[in-house]
């Protein structure tokens, strides 16, 4: 079939596969790089699972082409090194860890989007240390489903790590 070339960086390293245009990004990365630590719950854009980082912005893999990510900066769960790892473990932030490769990647981009700042209704005096009140932090996370429930591990290791 139709075959292209493709360029990007991957948690740091330039990769080159020749991929047919209609692969996921998702597809491309745990099944021609073999980087399984993302994964594939709905594949429709509706669980976050797939959550990886594109030039430092979350995105749901699942609903890119790779194939739009040509000479992009990809960053994926084996890529990361961040803190919010083990305030995952300290907080029990996951109970089966499905979810888990993207809630981290999108808490580090959801806390990037944050640094840029956002406007928020919310006053000073209803925030935590972090700046992020709890309530922004589950909207701005609402995009990434766990269904055993671990969502208040979940927000409190963000709310450490943002602090
Ligand atoms: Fe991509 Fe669910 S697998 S959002």
């Amino acid at each position: 079939g139709h075959v292209v070339t493709l360029r990007m960086r991957v948690n740091g390293v330039t990769r080159s596969l020749d991929i047919e245009p209609w692969v996921s990004l998702l597809d491309a990365l745990r099944e021609r790089l073999d980087l399984t630590g993302t994964k594939k719950g709905c594949d429709q854009g509706a669980c976050g699972a797939c959550t990886v980082l594109a030039d430092g912005e979350r995105i749901n893999s699942c609903l890119a082409l790779a194939v739009q990510y040509e000479d992009r900066d990809i960053t994926t769960i084996e890529g990361v090194s961040h803190p919010l790892q083990q305030a995952f473990i300290e907080h029990d932030g996951f109970q089966c860890g499905y979810c888990t490769s993207g809630q981290i990647c999108s808490a580090i981009g959801m806390l990037a989007e944050h640094g840029a700042g956002m406007p928020s209704a919310v006053t000073d005096a209803e925030r935590g240390a972090t700046g992020l009140s709890e309530a922004e932090i589950r909207e701005r996370m609402s995009g990434n489903l766990c269904r055993c429930g671990a969502y208040n591990g979940i927000v409190e290791a963000i709310k450490e790590v943002a602090r």
